[in-house]
């Protein structure tokens, strides 16, 4: 049997995406300002507190910084608060967005003394641009080419002492000169149910929402992991709770809303489970390539290598083997599929 996927669902179209739609423009005064108010990632946490205090007591900038991770765990976030932490600027810009290596060295030699310039999707940054952050991270120090052809000349401009910190949900696909001139690498984690119910608590308060903390948990389970879904969940839930209910979230208008959304139990929307179902149904649960999943769900391969899977293999559905991907038995179980014969010993 096969299944057909009919007109594909962009990934900013569910409600359970970890890009940033727009939509969650609240998101900002969602957002922690401070390390005491940041919920999470302790690891990171801890190493950044040392690194933060050592720059401050000699009076230099940070080290410069990559972090990376799934989308919607923070980067932006946690950028913000190192800056406010050291008590410097911060300018805020993408890979994508600096087309030309001109837009670069504007970008540099207005920044200030200790200041931070953050570009997120750095792995996105073309190659001549990738060029010019070289010596700036290395040296402070912008190369310029002045004429062409045999009259022309290099010159150095020296720039100030400045922290870079790039974000990417890809590190494998940066090139090794430009992840070796980070002092300081972070990897971001998913979250625990916990923590995010910790996150949900704190939005709902800041939103003004009543949030027993029983409907903030159903909330949590749901998210992905992720603390912008979570937001996200948060404000679609508050929503039902107002309009069907008695303005309180607690966990059956939780539970209510969330069905509606057509999230499940877990988080999974209808796209993971197609997903899942087609690997089962079409692949007799795997090992199936990525390429070839991608194409039979019309999404494309880094979509679901980044956006979907952490969070599949994060709760032990999917694995990654070197010939391809394969569902777990607690998939059959979660879809209702019975395995075929034979099939359920295949994978565990
Ligand atoms: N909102 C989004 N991410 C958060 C975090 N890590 N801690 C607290 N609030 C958040």
């Amino acid at each position: 049997m096969s299944i057909e996927f009919s007109g594909g669902m962009a990934d900013d179209e569910r409600i359970v995406s970890s890009r940033q739609l727009q939509d969650d423009e609240t998101e900002t005064s969602l957002r922690p300002k401070t390390m005491a108010e940041y919920i999470g990632q302790a690891k990171a946490k801890e190493n950044l507190a040392v690194f933060i205090e050592a720059a401050r007591r000699r009076g230099e900038p940070l080290d410069h910084t990559l972090l990376y991770g799934p989308p919607g765990l923070g980067k932006t976030t946690l950028a913000n608060i190192i800056a406010n932490e050291m008590g410097v600027n911060i300018r805020i810009t993408s890979g994508p967005a600096i087309e030309k290596a001109g837009d670069l060295a504007a970008l540099l030699t207005n920044l200030s003394e200790n200041d931070i310039l953050f570009i997120d999707e750095i792995h996105r940054l073309n190659r001549s641009v990738e060029e010019i952050l070289y010596p700036a991270m290395e040296d402070y120090a912008l190369d310029i080419i002045i004429g062409k052809g045999p009259s022309a000349r290099s010159i150095r401009l020296d720039l100030p002492k400045f922290t870079l910190i790039g974000a990417t949900t890809r590190a494998g696909q940066m090139t090794s000169p430009l992840r070796d001139r980070f002092g300081v690498m972070l990897r971001l984690e998913l979250y625990g149910p916990e923590e995010l119910c910790e996150i949900v608590a704190r939005s709902a308060g800041i939103l003004d929402v009543a949030c027993e903390p029983e409907g903030a948990l159903e909330i949590a389970r749901r998210a992905r992991g992720t603390p912008r879904i979570a937001n996200r969940l948060l404000r679609r839930v508050r929503d039902f709770a107002q309009v069907r209910g008695e303005g309180v979230i607690d966990r059956a208008t939780a539970d209510r809303a969330l069905l509606a959304l057509e999230i499940d139990a877990l988080g999974l929307d209808n796209i993971d489970r197609r997903m899942l179902e087609s690997i089962v149904r079409n692949y007799s649960g795997g090992p199936v390539g990525l390429e070839t999943l991608a194409a039979t769900i019309g999404e494309e391969a880094v979509t679901l290598e980044d956006v979907y899977e952490p969070y599949l293999m994060q709760i032990g559905f999917l694995t990654r083997t070197p010939r391809g991907r394969c569902v777990t038995p607690r998939v059959y179980e979660h879809l209702g599929i019975v395995p075929a014969d034979g099939q359920d010993q295949l994978h565990l």
